[in-house]
């Protein structure tokens, strides 16, 4: 009886062995469809990934060590030049739409503020100081939102979403009259969450508008990328104006990936990026906080054949938002961009990419080579100083416009960097 069980099991072992490996072959094929085509991209640089590749050893946790140590070194003995006020007048993204669910709060703390950003029920999202003015705790690390009100963790002070007064002391029977906490104003559009800032306190000039097809749901939301930089804010929108940088760091083929050096090297020059641009600010009244830069994209084989093209209008939208518009032959995509001051040289960029569902599944290579070309650019934005008197030629001069355009987000009390960390001892 068991030597004929044990030949039947003999029999049968290959068989089911084979069945077993198929389907974990059908499920890893399925996991990666789900992984990289279904599921919206999720790009995520931290300030050591991009441009310290020249930092090597044993790969690992040491070199991630090491290179955490050679940020530090950089940041703290670079010369960072004459820069602008730190902080711009306008928008900031301080949160992703889908970061923030109704009924939740969180904190922020970027532009030399903390922040307490809120979702009530009807799903509308505030912005209050996170610092509570009874004692002092931060209501968004613990605080809880009830109602319209954000509740303190310390000792249950409300204060109402809409206008920042206090709505409760839980143990005491009046409630002060003059006690509130401060409301910025905040809007939501394209997946961000928006404070105003100013350093003179002046209400909004100008508003983030939704794009029609992101808001009407025609374009989807196909991924996201998330970079931290080095630098003065300024730096990464002036991009937008310095074209010869183009056929410089962004010619080299993006299979050759987003370090500057590894770009330049032998096996990926078959294949090159060409572009042409033009920048200019609007200057009809009540639109000079926009910018255009219209850029034309070839991909060429071999220094001749086009393999595509691709034609991209940026529109700069204030100090700290753009908006990409992307046509392919395949059809139009938006990326759009948005820019925080986490400190004075650090600055948190994400992306995100929309496209049509036929798209979907192009979108995210779109946004994975743009992130390719744009480590490109970080890797030059965390090293260098802010040249405030730049040795520019004739065919420089976007980059001395967009200057000019760009001051006008600065204001007599805008902040600027104070160099006693640089200079001090304390360390
Ligand atoms: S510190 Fe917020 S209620 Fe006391
Ligand atoms: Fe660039």
């Amino acid at each position: 009886m068991a030597a004929a069980a044990a030949a039947q099991l003999a029999h049968l072992a290959p068989v089911d062995a084979l069945g077993w490996v198929q389907a974990l072959l059908a499920a890893a094929a399925l996991f990666l469809v789900y992984r990289y085509l279904i599921r919206p991209l999720d790009y995520r640089r931290d300030l050591s990934d991009v441009g310290f590749g020249h930092v090597g050893g044993v790969a690992g946790a040491g070199v991630r060590h090491r290179r955490a140590d050679v940020v530090r070194d950089v940041r703290r003995r670079r010369r960072v030049g004459a820069l602008p006020p730190v902080y711009p007048n306008g928008w900031f993204a301080l949160l992703e739409s889908d970061a923030l669910p109704a009924g939740e709060v969180r904190h922020v703390a970027a532009l030399g503020e903390n922040w307490a950003v809120l979702r009530t029920a009807d799903g509308q999202a505030h912005v209050l100081d996170a610092y509570c003015p009874h004692l002092g705790a931060n209501m968004a690390v613990g605080g809880a939102v009830r109602g319209d009100c954000l509740e303190c963790p310390f000792h249950g002070w409300r204060f109402n979403a809409h206008d920042g007064r206090c709505a409760a002391v839980p143990y005491a029977d009046k409630v002060p009259e003059f006690a509130r906490v401060k409301r910025w104003e905040s809007c939501e559009a394209n997946g961000f969450v928006f404070v105003w800032y100013h350093a003179e306190g002046e209400p909004p000039s100008w508003q983030v508008e939704a794009v029609p097809q992101v808001a009407r749901g025609e374009w989807l939301f196909r991924g996201r990328s998330e970079f931290l930089i080095n630098s003065h804010i300024q730096e990464i929108p002036e991009n937008g104006g310095d074209v010869a940088h183009l056929n410089a760091i962004h010619a080299p083929s993006l299979l050759g990936g987003g370090d500057l050096v590894r770009a330049q090297k032998l096996p990926f020059r078959f294949l090159r990026h060409v572009w042409a641009a033009a920048w200019a600010a609007q200057t009809e009244p009540g639109r000079t906080h926009l910018a255009t830069m219209h850029l034309q994209h070839e991909t060429r084989l071999l220094g001749k054949v086009r393999v595509l093209a691709m034609d991209v209008r940026a529109e700069q939208i204030g100090p700290a938002y753009v908006e990409m518009y992307l046509r392919s032959a395949l059809g139009d995509l938006l990326i759009v961009q948005a820019v925080t001051p986490l400190e004075p040289l650090l600055q948190r960029v994400v992306h995100h990419v929309y496209a049509p569902p036929r798209l979907a599944l192009f979108a995210p290579l779109l946004l994975l080579s743009e992130a390719i070309m744009f480590e490109r650019d970080i890797m030059v934005w965390n090293h260098k100083k802010y040249e405030d008197k730049p040795l520019l030629v004739r065919e420089d001069k976007t980059i001395q416009r967009h200057r000019r355009w760009y001051s006008q987000f600065y204001s007599e009390n805008s902040p600027r960097h104070s160099f006693v960390s640089q200079n001090s001892l304390d360390w």
